[in-house]
């Protein structure tokens, strides 16, 4: 049998939402039976969306919406594999600078579009840059916080091989 995939889709302007997909990923990574595919979200086809079991979207909140790019990603892939991908697993990761809810929020309704099943609340890491420098400035995401990503890629891993989603 192969082994199932987990797809996880990304875009990052400053470095902070790119450190939790990777994170996620590694997480992911400690449960070998899973395949695990990081993709930045202008790479990101179709295909490799119908090819996965799982999905983690990973985006910024920017003006109060998902990333241009992840949004370019969903309004690319979403009638091709509509009604194609129903019941399979997901989770969003949203990196913002004091809020993120509204990223959570259009994340949450694409994927109910897609039947997606949510299997955690969207985690929002928040960089608190308040000036345009140090919002344009590169991110260091927490320890901490980066263990919390890694933590839910290697627990939708888990299910994944397990079969439990
Ligand atoms: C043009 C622009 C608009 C932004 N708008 C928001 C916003 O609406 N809400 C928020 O919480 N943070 C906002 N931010 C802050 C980013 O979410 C924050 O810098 C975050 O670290 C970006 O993730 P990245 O490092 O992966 O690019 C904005 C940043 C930029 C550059």
């Amino acid at each position: 049998m192969s082994r199932k995939t987990l797809l996880i889709v990304y875009h990052s302007m400053t470095g902070g939402t790119h450190q939790m997909a990777e994170a996620a990923r590694d997480g992911a990574l400690q449960e070998s039976e899973i395949q695990v595919r990081l993709l930045h979200a202008n790479d990101a086809q179709p295909d490799d969306v119908l090819q996965a079991d799982g999905y983690v979207f990973a985006t910024p909140e920017n003006l109060a919406a998902i990333s241009g790019q992840m949004k370019d990603f969903f309004d690319r892939c979403y009638y091709p594999v509509l009604d194609r991908i129903n019941g399979r697993p997901y989770l969003s990761l949203i990196c913002a600078g004091s809020d993120g809810s509204n990223a959570a929020r259009q994340i949450a309704r694409i994927a109910t579009g897609w039947r997606l099943k949510e299997v955690a609340e969207p985690l929002i890491i928040c960089t608190h840059a308040q000036t345009p420098e140090a919002i344009q400035a590169e991110k260091k995401i927490s320890d901490a916080d980066l263990q919390t990503c890694r933590s839910l890629g290697e627990s939708l891993a888990s299910g994944l091989a397990l079969g439990v989603f």
